[in-house]
């Protein structure tokens, strides 16, 4: 039995259906260069959105998917038409209201629509503070009607909290998340229950390697469509082969209780979870099609003996580490070639370090705020091995204290400004020896050491806090630390 997808709202005037197709793989498709037709391409989605799968999923680097679905959009003028979410993924540097906008119209040209359902937002570092100005200048093209909901994609707990906490209206969170890649299970489920935003899951069929096909199969030893290599990395991170298969074998028992197939376990396992709004299955339009075993979905659920099944099957992988997105921002880089990361030659820095003119052996990170050339001071300061950084507060632009309600928040956004500064430097995270902590509310003090925990719980510096009467401005809280490098490099950044 085949039941059109259900349906859910994410924003008012925007339902979508909760399995999305996404459309990556144009961009696979296409990357010996010849472009897939227009006219074509907007017939298979046709048969998508006549089957009940309306909602499409694509971005600014797939292809030509744009164009295509921009084709489908021009044939449904008024209701019944499909929903078109696409992603705005720009290169990391300053995002002025003309670059925001610009980017924005690209999107509108290329789609051929005065509005776009939702856009979401992908940024590479977040060292890099411009991403926060992008998104509040897409929340204005927003309320101008350019934009009907704003989202985001591969957005760790800590940066999506900080997001809504400086006010920016974001509905979803596009993450990878199959019965593999159980991360979202954590901190951003988290998020969903205290804030609503919604996940748009991603890779849920770990690019077909979560379907009957792959059952009892060796571990192929080359790979070639985009999907599957950046999967086979997400496979080898949660153990390998071997427990991968088991959970094949658990979810094709599951199947064959009910009469469906592994996808169709792995899509609902992931929909079943609270925070999933939908899950994106891609497509290769023209090449395959699994409309029909996917419109089996909803003609079953899991049961308890199932789950419990599953669970057992997924105690034989381990956990990827980190959080949703850290895949595209640390090594291990679970991304493949065609992914976002192929996209970006290098990733820019946000500061340079400049020698300082009093000292030989010193170099220092110049930010170009105003308060560094009255009261004199740098950002941060390296002599030799040793890296001395600033008390530094949540200030964005020349003055604007950034989440003023939220002290975790600001710890997060704090702490971004702290790596960058170390980065410039040649030092990272793990070099920090020592960090100062100021609060001015003692009830903060468990949301900023779980927010200096997320980046510190490993490396543990040696750390002091201390409640203050009072902080210059919106802040509740000021970090300031000190890096020992083992060795100095010859190169200093
Ligand atoms: N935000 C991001 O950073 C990001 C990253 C990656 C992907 N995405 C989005 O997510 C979408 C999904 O792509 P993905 O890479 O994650 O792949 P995926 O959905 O995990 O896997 C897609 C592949 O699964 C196979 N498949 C689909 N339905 C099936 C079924 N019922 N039975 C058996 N096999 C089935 C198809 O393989 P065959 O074609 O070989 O049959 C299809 O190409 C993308 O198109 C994109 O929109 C977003």
């Amino acid at each position: 039995m085949t039941v059109a997808p259900p349906r859910q709202t994410l924003a008012d005037g925007l339902e979508i259906s909760r399995i999305l197709t996404g459309l990556w793989q144009v961009a696979d498709m296409e990357k010996d260069g010849t472009t897939l037709d227009p006219n074509q391409g907007a017939d298979h989605l046709q048969a998508y959105l006549n089957a009940g799968f309306s909602t499409f999923d694509m971005a600014d680097h797939y292809g030509s998917a744009e164009i295509i679905a921009g084709r489908l959009l021009s044939r449904h003028a008024g209701a019944g038409g499909p929903q078109i979410f696409t992603k705005w993924c720009p290169e990391p540097g300053p995002m002025t209201a003309d670059v925001v906008r610009a980017g924005v119209q690209e999107r509108l040209d290329r789609l051929g629509t005065d509005c776009i359902d939702l856009l979401q937002f992908h940024w590479w570092s977040f060292e890099h503070p411009a991403w926060l100005d992008a998104l509040h200048e897409m929340a204005r093209l927003k309320e101008e009607g350019l934009i009907k909901a704003l989202g985001v994609t591969n957005f760790d707990a800590a940066h999506l909290r900080l997001a809504l906490a400086d006010g920016i209206p974001l509905v979803t969170n596009q993450v990878s998340f199959s019965m593999i890649d159980r991360r979202a299970l954590g901190p951003l489920s988290q998020v969903y229950a205290d804030k609503g935003v919604k996940l748009l899951a991603y890779g849920t069929l770990c690019g077909g390697f979560l379907s009957d096909r792959w059952l009892g199969k060796p571990e192929p030893a080359e790979i070639s469509d985009w999907s599957k290599m950046k999967y086979k990395r997400f496979i080898d991170a949660a153990g390998g082969w071997g427990g991968y298969q088991a959970i094949l074998q658990a979810a094709s028992a599951i199947a064959r209780k009910h009469g469906v197939s592994v996808a169709n376990v792995a899509t609902r396992w992931v929909l079943d979870q609270p925070a999933v709004a939908g899950t994106i299955v891609g497509a290769r339009l023209g090449e395959s099609e699994h409309i029909a075993d996917n419109a089996r979905l909803f003609s079953f659920a899991l049961d308890e003996e199932d789950r419990t099944q599953l669970e057992e099957a997924f105690a034989q992988t381990a956990p990827v580490p980190g959080d949703c997105g850290d895949e595209y921002r640390r090594p291990p880089f679970l991304t493949a070639s065609g992914d976002l990361s192929h996209h970006l030659s290098e990733m820019p820095r946000a500061h340079d370090a400049t020698p300082a003119s009093h000292r030989s052996d010193a170099t220092r990170v110049l930010t170009g705020s105003d308060w560094e050339e009255i009261a004199g001071y740098c950002r941060a300061h390296r002599i030799g091995n040793r890296i001395l950084v600033s008390g530094t507060t949540a200030v964005a632009g020349a003055a604007r204290a950034v989440a003023p309600d939220d002290a975790a928040a600001q710890t997060t956004y704090i702490l971004d400004k702290i790596l960058a500064a170390l980065s410039a430097l040649g030092a990272s995270a793990a070099d920090v020896v020592r960090t100062r902590i100021f609060i001015t509310d003692e009830t903060d003090v468990f949301d900023i050491s779980r927010a200096h925990g997320r980046v510190f719980s490993d490396i543990k510096p040696a750390n002091t806090l201390v409640v203050v009467a009072g902080l210059i401005g919106d802040h509740r809280v000021e970090i300031e630390a000190e890096a020992l490098l083992s060795d100095t490099p010859t190169d200093m950044a």
